[in-house]
């Protein structure tokens, strides 16, 4: 789950057409690129003392074995899943399967938009959801994750504690 040079490990995992982030309908998504996104996560998580692991599939099978794969190794999962939030259940059942904290992210507001992207699969195994913030709603994820893993991590006097005795 740590890895000594960068601490405990997040997976954040983008779907469906996150790489055409920057020149992608810019009036919705904005004009910031994936690898952007992804240097700001990275800052935020390195702050707070955890590693970020950044991927991206235009692939749903590729993300099922790539949630599959949180379930040893990182303390929490980031997943904007783009287009296949409001189509996956293969997606749904693969993050449900988790027993670390899930964090769903979308810049958009996805409420605020057409019905049919309203309903979201995701959301059935998400702890939290951060929607409409743009690029900052990654580091809020972050954010969110660090708490909760250190909410479910016995704190250190804890540990240290139970193995003097
Ligand atoms: C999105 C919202 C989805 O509805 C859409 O299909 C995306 C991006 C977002 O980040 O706002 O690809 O997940």
């Amino acid at each position: 789950m740590t890895n000594k040079a960068t601490g405990p490990q997040i997976l954040v995992l983008n779907g469906p057409n996150l790489n055409l982030l920057g020149t992608r309908e810019p009036a919705i998504y904005g004009r910031a690129t994936l690898a952007e996104i992804a240097k700001t996560t990275k800052t935020r998580a390195s702050q707070l003392g955890f590693g970020v692991d950044f991927r991206q599939s235009n692939s749903e099978s590729e993300l099922v074995s790539w949630v599959q794969e949180a379930r040893t190794g990182f303390v929490g999962v980031i997943v904007n899943a783009g287009a296949y939030t409001h189509t996956s259940i293969a997606i749904l059942d693969a993050l449900a399967a988790l027993e670390v904290p899930v964090v769903e992210v979308h810049l958009s507001n996805i409420f605020r938009r057409e019905a049919f992207r309203h309903h979201s699969f995701v959301s059935q195994a998400a702890t939290g959801i951060v929607a409409g913030l743009g690029p900052k709603g990654y580091e809020l994820a972050v954010e969110a994750i660090a708490h909760l893993a250190r909410l479910s991590r016995p704190r250190r006097s804890a540990r240290r504690k139970k193995t003097t005795r």
